[in-house]
């Protein structure tokens, strides 16, 4: 089983983030999001994983990746030259893929659950349908969806399940969803799904998609598996599933002090206080991580706070929010659901007259109190 996971895309609902740096980049408790989908991978014994990219972000994606040993996996970068679906990204790996089994993977989800189960369900599947000592085979399955039940599932691909449990239609994004069963962005396939991507046309968007593959397997005889998630799924690619995500992450993450705390703050809860972080005269309430070599001065850094590295916060209050690394916040009473890029800076100023004075970036978005 290989693994292909997408890391392009342009990110324009995270933007101005996305301006500078990749969305699949943009940190869940102090860990790029890509992170947790390699780990996740690793951890189901996935080892040869191909990274699609694209050519403006794929540069800092593969800095930031390396070669992959540190996560115990060997990475093959596939570039994709033009945004022309997810179903297309198949076709240009197919080098890499061969005809082997493989995981595909949306670098933007994050799921609770990990891969472990899901492989092996499909694999089980695969290897009991093809058993002789069963009476009756059946047909192994072609690919295994992954869905999860959402409250609007207008802006996904949705699935119909029909009485016996079969996939019966998979729609992108439709008006009147079948049911409220989203696709999560990951999903395993055989190497069925080549010629699947290569009978398919473009959308209306004029992507490939790959619910029109699936469905293409579907309405050619092909057996699709699917199981409905029971932990939690987000797709980060917006600011407030992206800080739930975060607030998630951060109810797991173990408690570390590697950084100072002096004598006059306080550390309540689930706190991450990362190598040279500087907690003083202030309060630190978990869950919360604060970054390597950051600085909390006279403030306050409240629960489901991230605060990158060497970052500075001084006589301000926080909570709710992601704050990326080399920013600083000086006298601001109090931030809050706040996505912060890197090297942003905010204070409070003494110029005259007293007013708001802002240098923003295209798409930014601020939300005064
Ligand atoms: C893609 C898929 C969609 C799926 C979603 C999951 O949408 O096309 O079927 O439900 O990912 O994150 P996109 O995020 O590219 O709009």
């Amino acid at each position: 089983m290989k693994g292909l996971i997408l890391s392009g895309g342009a990110g324009t609902r995270l933007r101005p983030i996305t301006h500078t740096s990749a969305k699949q980049l943009v940190p869940i408790a102090n860990k790029p999001i890509l992170f947790y989908g390699i780990e996740d991978m690793a951890s189901a014994g996935i080892s040869e994983i191909g990274i699609i990219i694209a050519p403006n972000t794929g540069d800092e994606i593969r800095e930031a990746v390396g070669d992959g040993s540190r996560f115990g996996v060997e990475v093959t970068w596939i570039l994709q030259d033009e945004p022309l679906g997810l179903a297309h990204t198949v076709l240009i790996a197919r080098d890499f893929l061969g005809d082997d089994d493989f995981v595909m993977y949306l670098g933007d989800n994050m799921l609770e659950q990990g891969l472990t189960e899901f492989v092996a369900e499909f694999d089980k599947d695969r290897v009991e349908s093809q058993s002789p000592k069963l009476g009756e085979a059946r047909q192994p399955p072609a690919a295994q969806i992954l869905l999860a039940r959402v409250e609007d599932p207008r802006s996904f691909g949705v699935a119909e399940i029909g009485p016996h449990g079969e996939v019966v239609q998979l729609v992108e994004k439709p008006d009147n969803p079948p049911s409220d069963l989203a696709l999560v962005g990951v999903y395993l396939f055989d190497r069925t799904i080549n010629d699947a991507v290569a009978a398919i046309d473009p959308s209306p968007r004029g992507e490939l998609e790959i619910t029109d593959a699936i469905q293409w397997l579907v309405d050619n005889g092909h057996r699709v598996r699917h199981e409905v998630l029971s932990g939690w799924w987000i797709d980060t690619g917006k600011k407030d599933p992206l800080l739930d995500c975060n607030r998630l992450v951060l109810e797991t993450v173990e408690p570390r002090m590697a950084g100072s705390v002096d004598a006059e703050s306080r550390i309540e809860g689930r706190v991450i206080i990362e190598e040279g972080a500087e907690v003083v005269r202030s309060l630190v309430r978990g869950p919360a991580v604060i970054g390597a070599g950051t600085r909390v001065v006279d403030s306050y850094v409240g629960p489901y706070s991230s605060v990158g590295d060497n970052c500075e916060l001084v006589e301000s209050e926080i909570d709710h929010s992601v704050v990326m690394q080399e920013s600083t916040i000086h006298g601001i009473p109090r931030i809050v659901e706040s996505l912060i890029g890197r090297s942003v800076h905010i204070r409070r100023s003494d110029l005259k007259p007293r007013a708001t004075r802002l240098m923003l970036g295209d798409h930014s978005n601020v939300d005064l109190e």
